[in-house]
């Protein structure tokens, strides 16, 4: 008899952020996500009001980068993406790297694309019901059921 490992599928929300808009990096991070067991469910660029971003990254309000943070993300556009795979919070994260892109290992999106904490190129969810949250702020359900 085996004992297999039952992996859930999952969806997590994936920015593009401004610096990585304006640098020309959508294609490469695109395809750097298609390369892997990541599926593209949901894909659109905006550009976010100040207020907007604000309500995006509320958790973060009493945070000293709040400010800079928010004015940063609604500088430019960026590409939101509902991605899906077993375990994507965790895969995303992992192939974004560390917060700080001085830290994050070689090879990850945020190691080649970022140059400071706050330019990092990509943000990802970090838990299953941020990640629920997070998509609803962008996509609908009808979106997210392809
Ligand atoms: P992100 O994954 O988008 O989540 C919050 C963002 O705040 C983070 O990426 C960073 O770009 C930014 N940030 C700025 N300073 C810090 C800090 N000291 N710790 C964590 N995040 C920070």
């Amino acid at each position: 008899m085996s004992v297999g490992l039952i992996v859930s599928m999952e969806q997590t929300l994936a920015i593009i952020k401004p610096d990585a808009v304006a640098a020309r990096r959508i294609g490469v991070i695109i395809a750097r996500i298609e390369a892997t067991e990541l599926e593209v469910k949901g894909v659109r660029l905006i550009r976010l009001k100040k207020c907007e971003a604000e309500g995006f990254y509320a958790v973060h309000r009493e945070k000293p980068f709040f400010d800079s943070l928010t004015t940063f993300m609604s500088s430019g556009p960026i590409i939101v993406l509902a991605l899906e795979a077993p375990d994507a919070i965790s895969r995303w994260r992992r192939l974004m790297g560390a917060t700080d892109p001085a830290e994050a290992d070689p090879g990850t999106l945020r190691r080649e694309y970022g140059t400071s904490i706050d330019r990092n190129a990509t943000h990802g969810s970090d838990a299953e019901d941020t990640a629920a949250s997070e998509l609803s702020y962008f996509f609908s359900a009808i979106e997210l059921r392809q």
